[in-house]
């Protein structure tokens, strides 16, 4: 089955050809990271625009790259939610256009599904029950899996997520939008144990995430003790990369050995950073279970992975009636996706 693929719902226009879930045809990306770099974060109204310019010519890219004509997909899977309404509408509205005007089926997908779909390509098979931790600018979120399909919020983020608290600390330290890689790249030249900042505790004991005080240990150390040197601020980059990657890896460890899974997944733009997936890989080695990360250029937001969450929807019989629209509420917590064209009654934004 050949699935067109069409992600809209941040910053990225992107659209892919995907054959039965796991072979990418073509993947091509749109970013806007240009654009919105002099704001320092994503401008909802500018993305939405630019979606619009760009959503036509991504597409027709994908299909030449494909080498597939538009008569030749089978079906269209788009990104529903979550993520800003403005741009989410701008691939709800085209794909549905175009599945209507070709007469094929079409299938909203939950973006955060999407990221668990990102390690389909480029790993063996996942097996049942899995453990994923989504970690991203938008989104952190670690997930019990039982069975394909069915998701259970085990830890979430109570403040920011992993990527915002990288956006953040880069800010304050004076690097490059987006914060992740610049932080990355500073914090290799750091040491880790110079400078030490403590897990923070859920008061009331859940094993949640929180970073907004971990952003704001940061910004007391800089206020006490700016840094006098490059090395001052690699070392302080390390402190607190060590600190997240250290918040997750711990939890999910922690998670994994109660929930007992067959494989264990990292993605998300955040999915990106070394140390993570070094740590990560280090707590499944001691879990005996094996951990599988999307490629990098699949990390962060891509169409692929829509494509990829769509085919396994499709194949279930679950498709979209022409009423699919937008919903920035979509949850990845027993999900219920509309079958054979039912609404599924949720908060919904008209297209
Ligand atoms: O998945 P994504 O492209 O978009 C969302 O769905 O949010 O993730 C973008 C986030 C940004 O916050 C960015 O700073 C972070 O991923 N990121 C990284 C790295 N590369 C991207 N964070 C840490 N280390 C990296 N190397
Ligand atoms: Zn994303």
């Amino acid at each position: 089955m050949l699935i067109l693929g069409i992600e809209s719902s941040c910053d990225e226009t992107a659209a892919a050809v995907v054959r039965d879930g796991r072979e990418i045809l073509s993947s091509v990306i749109s970013s806007q990271i240009e654009l919105h770099r002099p704001y320092g974060g994503v401008v909802p109204e500018l993305a939405s625009r630019e979606h619009l310019e760009k959503i036509e010519p991504i597409v027709t890219e994908a299909l030449s790259r494909a080498g597939i004509a538009m008569k030749e997909i089978d079906a269209i899977a788009v990104t529903q939610g979550p993520g800003l309404v403005g741009s989410l509408l701008v691939g709800v509205s085209y794909a549905k256009s175009l599945a209507f005007g070709l007469g094929i089926p079409i299938v909203g997908v939950n973006h955060i599904e999407g990221h668990v779909y990102s390690v389909a390509f480029d790993n063996p098979q996942v097996e049942y029950p899995a453990m994923a931790l989504i970690v991203s600018g938008g989104h952190t979120n670690l997930f019990h899996i039982p069975e394909e399909g069915k998701y259970k919020v085990v830890s979430r983020t109570r403040d920011d997520a992993a990527g915002e608290a990288f956006d953040k600390v880069a800010k304050m330290l004076g690097l490059g939008y987006p914060g992740g890689p610049e932080i990355e790249r500073l914090a290799r030249s750091g040491e880790t144990g110079k400078v030490k900042f403590v897990k923070a505790k859920i008061s009331d004991g859940t094993p949640d995430f929180s970073f907004s005080g971990l952003k704001t240990a940061v910004s007391r150390h800089l206020a006490e003790t700016p840094p006098e040197s490059d090395q001052d601020a690699a070392d302080l980059a390390a402190g607190f990369q060590d600190a997240v990657v250290t918040a997750l890896v711990s939890t999910m460890e922690k998670q994994a050995a109660e929930y007992r899974p067959r494989t264990l997944i990292v993605a998300g733009g955040v999915a990106c950073n070394l140390a993570l997936r070094e740590a990560a890989e280090k707590a499944a080695a001691r879990l005996s279970l094996p951990v599988y990360f999307p490629s990098k250029h699949l990390s962060t937001d891509n169409a692929a992975m829509i494509a990829a969450s769509g085919y396994f929807h499709l194949r279930l019989g679950q498709k979209a009636g022409l009423d699919l629209t937008a919903d920035v509420t979509l949850r990845l917590q027993n999900i219920d996706l509309p079958v054979n064209g039912k609404a599924s009654g949720r908060k919904r934004f008209r297209t």
